[in-house]
């Protein structure tokens, strides 16, 4: 089978992962092209990765590059005209989260991808293809813990990076927009059906520089499901000690937890302090499988017609669930989410 030919467009912290897997780790795929505004990451990809086919302007790599598929890991307000523009052109597109910063544009993006039902399109929600929510997921469904009922959610920054999220808050669109999408997908993911209603709040207590960008440190949101199951989120950006990402399913049955304790590895150092499990640093080593499997599925799918299991309906449907939560935390009362 020939080989996916594949540019990348925005080589920041997370498109350079993304480039860097393509071009080195995933059988049937080649980085053919990368296109960045940043001068600078373009000269890492003819340095580092071998790439040739370098473009600033996103148009013309669609126009000019021998690709096959587009992989977009830019800013989130660029997704939705670049997945559209890509899929125009004929290329299979993957886009990493969200779909895109309005409803207005998810739906442009919607009407794209139903445009062209003969090309691929995958988002990026890269917790699916991790090993344990993707276990956690096989045994709800086989009915391990009965009916699901409440899906517990904790996502929370390391404060070492702390710097760069108060710099971002401004145009973040928020805590629950910029973080909690994630633990929106899944907790659909798991109960198989749709948010109704949310409340939510936040609060900031060690860097007032979030409440003066019109942002908090931490927010907490409590979710109605159609079927009656409820959802809770808690985001953050101050964990002390590392990256806090940890899940808990309570069914009827039964209850999963993925990650109770965010550890590096499962080794423990014994000393003077007591037993001490190491926290995992950040998202890309808390991913990094995750990040080559989604790929590899991307790949697999584009290669054979095969559809993804993330859909762009769970970009939108995301999208609209996080404003609706945003809305909720701005004006202190449940905010009902529309079908
Ligand atoms: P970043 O700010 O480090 O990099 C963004 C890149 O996009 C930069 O290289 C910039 O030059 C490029 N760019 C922006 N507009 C462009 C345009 N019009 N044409 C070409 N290049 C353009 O951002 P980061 O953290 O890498 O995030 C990128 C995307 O990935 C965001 O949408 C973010 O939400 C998502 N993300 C997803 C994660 C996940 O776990 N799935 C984790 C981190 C980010």
């Amino acid at each position: 089978m020939k080989n996916l030919k594949t540019g990348v467009v925005g080589l920041g912290r997370l498109g350079r992962v993304h480039a860097h897997n393509i071009r080195y780790q995933i059988p049937g795929a080649e980085l053919t092209a990368v296109c960045s505004i940043v001068p600078a990451e373009l000269e890492y990809a003819r340095s580092e990765l071998g790439v040739a086919a370098v473009y600033a302007d996103y148009k013309e790599m669609l126009a000019h590059a021998d690709m096959d598929a587009a992989v977009i890991v830019t800013t989130s307000s660029e997704h939705c005209w670049q997945i559209e523009a890509a899929l125009d052109a004929g290329k299979h597109v993957f886009s990493e989260k969200p779909l895109g910063v309005d409803a207005a544009q998810c739906k442009q993006a919607e009407a794209a991808v139903e445009r062209h039902p003969e090309l691929t399109f995958m988002l990026g929600f890269m917790r699916r293809y991790d090993k344990s929510y993707a276990y956690a997921k096989e045994k709800i469904d086989a009915g391990a813990i009965g009916t699901p009922y409440l899906v517990k959610a904790t996502g929370i920054d390391p404060e070492a990076l702390v710097d760069g999220a108060i710099r971002f808050a401004k145009n973040s669109g928020g805590i629950f927009l910029d973080m909690a999408i994630h633990d929106i997908d899944l907790m659909r993911w798991f109960l198989g059906c749709e948010a109704t209603e949310v409340y939510a709040m936040g609060a900031t207590f060690k860097h007032p520089e979030f409440r003066a960008a019109g942002d908090d440190e931490t927010g907490v949101a409590v979710y109605r499901f159609e079927n009656g199951a409820m959802g809770m989120i808690h985001v953050g950006r101050t964990a002390p000690y590392g990256y806090h990402v940890e899940t808990e399913i309570v069914g009827t049955e039964g209850t999963i937890r993925i990650s109770a304790v965010p550890e590096k590895n499962q080794a423990r150092l014994y000393n003077q302090n007591g037993v001490c499990a190491e926290c995992v640093g950040s998202f890309p080593e808390r991913f990094a499988e995750a990040y080559l499997t989604e790929l590899q599925e991307f790949v697999d799918c584009a290669l054979t017609g095969r559809a993804p299991g993330v859909s762009v309906y769970d970009g939108t449907k995301s999208t609209a669930i996080g404003y609706a939560t945003t809305e909720a935390w701005k004006t202190g009362a449940p905010v009902k989410i529309l079908p």
